[in-house]
């Protein structure tokens, strides 16, 4: 018995997860006859937790989740007022869920704006700790970004206007390696084709063209038997993962017209962000995209969509990047078969065309059911 911590989420979250939870605990019963099954161990964050404790994220939630391996968690909404932190934010700072890892696949029947939507099957590791991304900046005029500007004009003789709004850009060898290591243990793992390393070293030689070079350190230094490089490639090498490195722009435009020639992505903080987003939109958007946020220690899987308060409690949300969630995480734990059965039933339910409203605007001829009715078609489905 494998023991997932989870959190219900704010918004849709409780619909989602309702539907949810019931498809992936059949997936697994009825895919294994050794008797195995997931416990769920509830922890509190968001509203539900506020209104039980007063606290949108008690440290009982923290700890437990610090001492755990796996976690399931629908969408928090960060609380409106002053001095709230997102509690997204807050949870993968001190879990240190330094990878953000979204596989983007295509399911047959879903219209795409790209001509080849099934040739997209790639999983975007993504740095998710530091970067521009992180935080670090100060307002313009503000006594601390004149303070830096100062500093900067004055010791290090670098001309930025004084009313400029400032943010630093850190990046590390340390952050960086074991975010491309993920990501080439990943490959290595599952026999896929190639690591890409996606940045904007031509121009930020120092931050992303650091990460590229410590990218193809990490490679060399410890996937010596397993990878090899693209120049090595033609030079008639032979290892099972090709490790490459593009520029974030020209990667955008590669995965529209190539997409065949792109498997595992490895990039950094912001340019993950962009290219995510974009690489579901070329398979149906958020509705069924899955991720996770990892430590070495803890995998808290999650959908990528927000608390959508607009359609909460109407019954029209898509649990579908929740349940491909739950599919992910299944695959995990080692349980592959299930989380098969999972995606071969979302398959064959789009195919049905009665689906959930965000999908059904991308598919003729489609039927609008809720959120409830899409969970029961594909646990009828498994
Ligand atoms: P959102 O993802 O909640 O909504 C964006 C759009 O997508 C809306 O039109 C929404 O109705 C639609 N949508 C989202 N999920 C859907 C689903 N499962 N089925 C059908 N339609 C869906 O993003 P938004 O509006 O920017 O954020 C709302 C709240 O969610 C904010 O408080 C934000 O902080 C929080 N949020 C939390 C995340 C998390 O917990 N990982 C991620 C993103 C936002």
């Amino acid at each position: 018995m494998d023991t997932v911590l989870y959190i219900e989420g704010d918004g849709i979250g409780p619909e989602v997860w309702a539907a949810a939870r019931p498809v992936i605990d059949e997936a697994v019963s009825k895919t294994y006859t050794d008797g195995r099954k997931l416990e769920w161990l509830e922890l509190l964050a968001g509203q539900k937790a506020f209104d039980q404790t007063g606290d949108y994220l008690p440290q009982e939630t923290l700890d437990a989740l610090a001492s755990g391996t796996i976690g399931m968690k629908g969408p928090l909404q960060t609380p409106v007022g002053g001095g709230f932190r997102s509690l997204n934010v807050t949870m993968r700072q001190v879990l240190d869920l330094y990878a953000c890892i979204r596989p983007i696949r295509y399911f047959k029947g879903i219209e795409s704006p790209v001509k080849r939507p099934d040739l997209v099957d790639m999983i975007v590791f993504r740095e998710n700790t530091e970067d521009v991304y992180a935080g670090i900046e100060w307002a313009s005029n503000s006594p601390e970004a004149k303070r830096l500007i100062e500093f900067l004009r004055d010791e290090m003789k670098v001309d930025v206007d004084l009313d400029a709004g400032v943010g630093i850009k850190p990046m590390t060898s340390m952050r960086s390696k074991r975010l491309v290591r993920k990501a080439l243990q990943h490959a290595v793992d599952n026999k896929l084709p190639s690591v890409t390393l996606s940045h904007k070293g031509n121009i930020m030689k120092c931050t992303e063209g650091a990460f590229r070079a410590w990218g193809y350190e990490v490679a060399a230094e410890e996937f010596a038997e397993t990878v090899m490089t693209e120049t090595e490639a033609g030079n008639g090498g032979s290892k099972p993962v090709i490790i490459k490195d593009r520029i974030a722009d020209a990667l955008f435009q590669n995965v529209l017209m190539y997409p065949e020639q792109y498997s595992v992505i490895a990039t950094t903080n912001l340019n993950g962000d962009y290219i995510s987003d974009a690489l579901a939109a070329q398979v149906g958007g958020l509705g069924l995209a899955p991720g996770v946020n990892m430590s070495d220690q803890i995998a808290l899987f999650e959908a990528t969509h927000g608390t959508a308060p607009t359609i909460a409690g109407k019954d029209m949300a898509n649990p579908g990047s929740l349940i491909l969630s739950g599919a992910m995480m299944l695959r995990h734990i080692g349980w592959g078969e299930a989380a098969d059965r999972i995606e071969n039933a979302i398959e064959t339910v789009i195919a049905s065309k009665k689906v959930t409203v965000d999908l059904a605007s991308q598919i003729e001829g489609a039927t609008t059911i809720g959120c409830k009715a899409f969970g029961e078609q594909i646990l009828a489905n498994l």
